[in-house]
């Protein structure tokens, strides 16, 4: 399964890669057809601290006010040698080992598209973290929902924000990792709000409430954990991120997670529910939830890469020489991922067919 999980990775990555080229044929549907994970909610609401918790490492902006300001897509693979890096589409085959330095270029590749002021861009940036911690994921970080325009915004980024988010998350491909912060009424929350109108159902919709530790004495999150406050079809997870005190002393990563893990376990209120809480946990769940339904697309996927085959042969065709040209190199290389999925598919069926003759 796990090969299953990179070969989606590869296509989406040789689709965007391919850019404008790609409209003339069936890949921009082959690319919504493919399943991902957006992070949804509220300006400060912890969506990029939740991102960086599922990846174990420290390597995106984060703070308070509008800090994601273009997409992000993230894609997750999981490496067998001992080594981190990261590589940004932008920056091809330049492999970054210093997370601090990927950081700077997320905010520096956001200015340049964006120019130094507050404003947003719905250009995604495409990064590629590959190490032997991670599970197999693609992850978009999206600008957070807000209010009012702020330091000479226009008023119109507010619905633009809105309208930027809505385009993720309203393709039914498209898996929401809804963030509510706990210190604020859920009744409030711009991710369930938004979440809600694409998914009435709550169908492909997950909970993740943060800044469990920052609510008023005397109050828990037990029933929203428990799903008695909303319910939706997968169970709530709650988090502990960092604190903007914990980011300025420089707390790293395996700390957060270890005092993560010992809030949930120590605290009277919500001991029974740690086995099911925190950062690893919501990272696991998510795979896992990828895999079924990457699996339970199987047959849909199959048709649309042999289509994509097909079209893609007659596209080369045209070109004469593909392989001399970028684009005909980019369109052979896209061809031959999608016969391995094809190829994969077909093991894949064969192994769960009953009767199927391997
Ligand atoms: P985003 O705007 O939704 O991406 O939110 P960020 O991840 O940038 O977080 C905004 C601020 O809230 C940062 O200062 C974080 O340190 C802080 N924060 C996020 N999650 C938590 C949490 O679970 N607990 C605490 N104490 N602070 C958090
Ligand atoms: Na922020
Ligand atoms: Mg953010």
């Amino acid at each position: 399964m796990e090969n299953l999980i990179s070969l989606v990775n590869k296509i989406q990555r040789a689709c965007t890669a391919l850019g404008d080229h790609g409209d003339e044929s069936a890949l921009p549907t082959l690319w919504d057809s493919l399943p991902a994970i957006a992070v949804v909610g509220g300006q400060s609401s912890g969506k990029s601290s939740v991102l960086e918790s599922i990846v174990g490492k420290d390597f995106l902006p984060r703070g308070s006010g509008i800090v994601t300001r273009r997409p992000l897509v993230l894609q997750l693979h999981r490496v067998e040698e001992n080594r981190e890096w990261a590589e940004f589409m932008h920056l091809p085959r330049k492999r970054i080992t210093d997370f601090a330095a990927v950081r700077k270029e997320i905010a520096d590749e956001t200015d340049r598209e964006t120019g130094r002021s507050k404003a947003i861009s719905s250009v995604p940036i495409h990064l590629s973290i590959y190490s032997p911690n991670v599970v197999n994921l693609t992850l978009i970080d999206l600008p957070g929902l807000t209010k009012v325009a702020i330091d000479g915004q226009p008023e119109s980024i507010v619905q633009d924000i809105e309208n930027m988010v809505r385009s993720f998350i309203e393709k039914p491909n498209c898996i929401i990792l809804a963030i509510s912060p706990a210190n604020q009424d859920l009744a409030t929350s711009d991710a369930i709000k938004i979440s809600r109108e694409v998914d009435p159902k709550g169908e492909r919709t997950f909970g993740v409430l943060t800044k469990v530790d920052l609510m008023d004495k005397g109050t828990d999150a037990v029933d929203i954990l428990e799903g008695k406050s909303y319910k939706l079809q997968y169970p709530w997870v709650g988090v502990v991120n960092r604190s903007q005190a914990d980011i300025n002393k420089n707390v790293d990563m395996i700390v957060a997670r270890r005092k993560e893990r010992e809030f949930w376990s120590s605290s009277p209120e919500y001991k029974h529910l740690a086995h099911r809480m925190g950062s690893e946990f919501l990272a696991k769940m998510m795979s896992k939830h990828l895999e079924t339904v990457i699996k339970s697309r199987i047959p849909g996927l199959q048709s649309l890469i042999n289509k994509t085959i097909v079209e893609l042969e007659s596209e080369l065709s045209r070109l004469g020489k593909p392989v001399a040209t970028d684009a005909g190199g980019k369109l052979y290389m896209i061809m031959e991922i999608c016969r391995g999925f094809d190829q994969i598919f077909k093991e894949h069926l064969d192994g769960v067919r009953p009767g199927g003759d391997r």
